[in-house]
């Protein structure tokens, strides 16, 4: 194995950082990997917002589903998708005026600008990632953050076509980390060759019983369950579903 694979493969979620800010050439070595990423047609559909003030981070700790360790994480990034910037780019170049000369209308950010626009958003977080990992930082993003979108949306100030995509905690790690790595499904039930294919009963057991094995019970059906409730109907999933669905609204209503 390479070094690059062996970094993606001993990375690990952090959740803990030890009482060291991340030097500035360290916090821009990780955002030049960022803005390094692949990006749809090279329009960087994303922002990156620093969330440097510790009353932000405070608040963030709450609204993300109460996760304490985000306030104390040295660097907070919140990654956003992004048609804000090149829609004022278009109105800044006359496009609306262009348009109408050709008796078209402004086409507004839509749904699949805004999937393109999440791709590139978690592209650019990974790559952020991978970046800090290789400098001695751990890292840990926060899907919690697609919660509360209105909350954030009024803390950030963020304007109508930038939403909340991932928030990621960086920081260096206070010891090694303890305990085993969390297992993933096996390849076969991911890798597919050519169509998709659903997998058969038996292998659905065996999908169960390590679910089991992931939360050290014994009943892979109880632990199905139990996973089920505690992250699928779930309050949390709840409120992240309403706030998404009030993110869209926002999204379509148009200007
Ligand atoms: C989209 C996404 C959202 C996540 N949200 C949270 C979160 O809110 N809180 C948290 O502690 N970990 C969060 N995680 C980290 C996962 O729990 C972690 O990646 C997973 O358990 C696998 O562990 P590993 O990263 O150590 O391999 C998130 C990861 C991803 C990719």
């Amino acid at each position: 194995m390479n070094e690059t694979l062996t970094l993606i493969e001993q990375r690990r979620s952090l959740r803990s950082y030890a009482e060291r800010p991340v030097e500035s050439e360290t916090v821009s070595a990780i955002f030049r990997a960022a803005l390094r990423a692949p990006t749809a047609g090279a329009m960087m559909l994303y922002s990156i917002i620093e969330i440097a003030d510790q009353t932000l981070k405070d608040k963030l700790a709450v609204s993300c589903d109460h996760q304490p360790f985000i306030a104390k994480a040295p660097l907070v990034l919140l990654f956003a998708a992004d048609y804000q910037r090149w829609y004022d780019l278009f109105l800044h170049t006359g496009i609306r005026d262009r348009c109408a000369a050709e008796g078209s209308s402004l086409r507004l950010p839509e749904e699949g600008d805004l999937l393109l626009a999440c791709c590139d958003t978690l592209i650019a977080a990974e790559n952020a990632v991978i970046a800090a990992e290789s400098l001695g930082l751990g890292s840990c993003y926060i899907g919690d953050i697609l919660e509360n979108y209105e909350f954030h949306r009024d803390l950030l100030q963020l304007p109508k076509y930038v939403l909340p995509v991932t928030l990621l905690c960086f920081g260096y790690p206070k010891a090694p980390p303890a305990g085993k790595p969390v297992p993933r499904f096996p390849q076969e039930y991911i890798h597919f060759k050519n169509n998709y294919r659903r997998l058969e009963p038996k292998e659905l057991d065996d999908m169960a019983s390590r679910v089991g094995r992931l939360t050290e019970g014994t009943d892979p059906a109880e632990e199905v369950w139990k996973f089920y409730r505690r992250k699928f109907d779930s309050d949390f999933s709840r409120e992240m579903s309403r706030s998404v669905r009030g993110m869209l609204e926002s999204w379509k209503s148009g200007i």
